[in-house]
């Protein structure tokens, strides 16, 4: 089932009066910002790691079918890469009706590269979210997502988008490549 969860990020109102701050950005907000942004940097967080375990009825599969994106789960000593993007709060209008299916806003700290940490943003589907499909092996992942399909495009392309930007920022990422190989090996066999 889809969630909405437009309302209650409202509430929460993490950094709404703020004049700007970082939003960490793990899964399609890496590969596509259709929003503006002040400035774009390589970050990562603490205690949580990538997981293709939440459903999505309203980018990458429908209702019927719901497709499998990325969404964070906790883990202790793990550490998630991605980008980070410095926005003003005047974004979040676009960013929780984009997220709205099960993202909730939560704080977290954000290391760079290349300046002082700082607390920011993150959007996290929760296993609570009545959208979240759970935990499945990478192969069965692969298989599930193949020929899912959305109003933002296809699952597979999600996942194949997301491993070339984690490549290209020469962030490792076991979960997401060991599906990726196995998706390019349901797709070489024509399955
Ligand atoms: C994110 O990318 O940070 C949130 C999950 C998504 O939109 O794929």
């Amino acid at each position: 089932m889809s969630a909405n969860t437009i309302e209650e990020n409202k509430q929460r109102g993490h950094f709404a009066d703020a004049d700007s701050l970082w939003l960490f950005g793990y899964g399609s907000l890496i590969f596509k910002a259709d929003f503006p942004y002040l400035d774009k940097t390589p970050a990562h967080i603490r205690g949580w790691t990538r997981r293709f375990w939440q459903g999505s009825h309203d980018h990458r599969g429908t209702h019927e079918a719901p497709g499998r994106v990325a969404t964070l789960i906790e883990q202790a000593g793990a550490l998630c890469h991605g980008v980070a993007y410095h926005i003003t709060p005047d974004v979040f209008d676009h960013l929780d009706y984009r997220e709205m299916n099960g993202y909730l806003r939560f704080t977290t700290t954000l290391t760079f590269q290349d300046r002082p940490a700082a607390d920011g943003l993150v959007y996290i589907a929760t296993e609570e979210n009545t959208a979240f499909l759970g935990a499945a092996p990478e192969r069965d992942i692969a298989a599930y997502i193949q020929h899912k399909e959305g109003p933002s495009g296809r699952n597979a392309d999600y996942l194949k988008d997301l491993a070339a930007a984690l490549r290209a920022l020469g962030a490792h990422d076991d979960h997401v490549f060991e599906i990726e190989g196995h998706l390019l090996a349901l797709e070489d066999n024509g399955r």
